[in-house]
């Protein structure tokens, strides 16, 4: 029996280097889109596909993200006293349960396998998502509802995936496709970040992942892959090689690589003229300075 996804890991410990000097003394996630940190968004997806227990792998310098997360009483007090009542309820709706988060030190950042493996013994032996909240994805059904729906279908292990530029495709985990059955494809192969001749498709692994337990086990070898880390993708591939199902699934959904400053860029403009209160304003000022971009050629 395939057993429900109750647990997620965020792996948030990497050094955020492509937004240094803003990563010096804030993490990556709190960084915000609109109002609301990356790591929110992430959160209120698992929220939305059924996860109780929020594992954070973090490293030093992530205190903010820590106490992102604690009840702010006091705040809540003034809000309150104020009638500011909007406000207090988006306040109290960042609020998690007591015990649902957890906190585990990544040492060394030795790759996002290494990290997601340090979780190894909250997880135990239950299937678990994995999110990377620098992928942020606007979507009607949250991608994390969206994989917990086919994975009941499927089991095995589910990756989100996602057509990019051939020219890009390099830059990604990629999916060597067995069988193509629309949203869902079954795995032959997988490979992380090969050379451009390589490259087996250019269906790309994104920032969601469902995991059996087995992956954990696999890590357990942190055997190097691309770039000296301890690769996720290395770790999931190992599956296909015991002859174990590995699925993709084609979401639907918009992605921005909030890990890079135009991904991050193009977001804060989607997400803002998604806004009713910002839309008029924004788009007002984008058409006005695509008019004068014009004029000056
Ligand atoms: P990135 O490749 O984006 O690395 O990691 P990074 O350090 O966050 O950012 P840059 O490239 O230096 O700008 C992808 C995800 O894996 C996590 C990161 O926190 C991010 O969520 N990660 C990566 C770890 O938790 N530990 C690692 O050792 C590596």
């Amino acid at each position: 029996m395939k057993r429900k996804v109750t647990k997620a890991i965020f792996p948030v410990a990497g050094m955020g280097t492509r937004f240094l000097p803003a990563t010096k003394s804030v993490p990556k996630e709190i960084m915000t889109l609109v109002d609301r940190p990356l790591i929110q968004y992430a959160i209120d997806e698992a929220r939305e596909a059924g996860i109780k227990e929020f594992i954070f792998v973090t490293s030093r310098g992530k205190g903010a993200l820590e106490d992102y997360f604690d009840v702010s009483p006091q705040l809540e007090q003034s809000l309150r006293k104020k009638g500011k009542m909007d406000l207090l309820a988006q306040l109290k709706a960042t609020n998690m349960d007591s015990g649902a988060i957890a906190y585990i030190r990544q040492h060394d950042a030795l790759g996002l396998g290494h990290a997601v493996w340090c979780a190894r013994r909250l997880v135990a032996n239950e299937p678990f998502a994995v999110i990377l909240p620098d992928d942020v994805i606007a979507a009607e059904k949250p991608c994390l509802q969206q994989m917990v729906e086919a994975y009941e279908e499927t089991g095995g292990c589910m990756v989100a995936a996602m057509e990019v530029p051939q020219e890009k495709a390099s830059a990604y985990g990629l999916l060597d496709v067995k069988e193509d059955m629309g949203s869902i494809v079954s795995v032959k192969d997988m490979v992380e970040k090969p050379e451009p001749e390589d490259a087996p498709s250019n269906l790309a692994v994104i920032g969601r992942y469902i995991l059996t337990p087995q992956i954990m086990r696999n890590l357990n070898r942190k055997k190097e892959g691309a770039g000296g880390e301890i690769q996720l993708t290395d770790a999931i591939a190992e599956e296909l090689k015991a002859g174990r199902d590995v699925f993709g699934l084609r979401f639907r959904g918009q992605r921005f690589d909030c890990g890079s400053k135009a991904g991050f860029l193009q977001a804060t403009v989607a997400f803002g003229l998604a806004r009713p209160e910002l839309r008029e304003e924004l788009s007002e000022y984008l058409e006005e300075l695509l008019h004068m971009k014009k004029v000056a050629q």
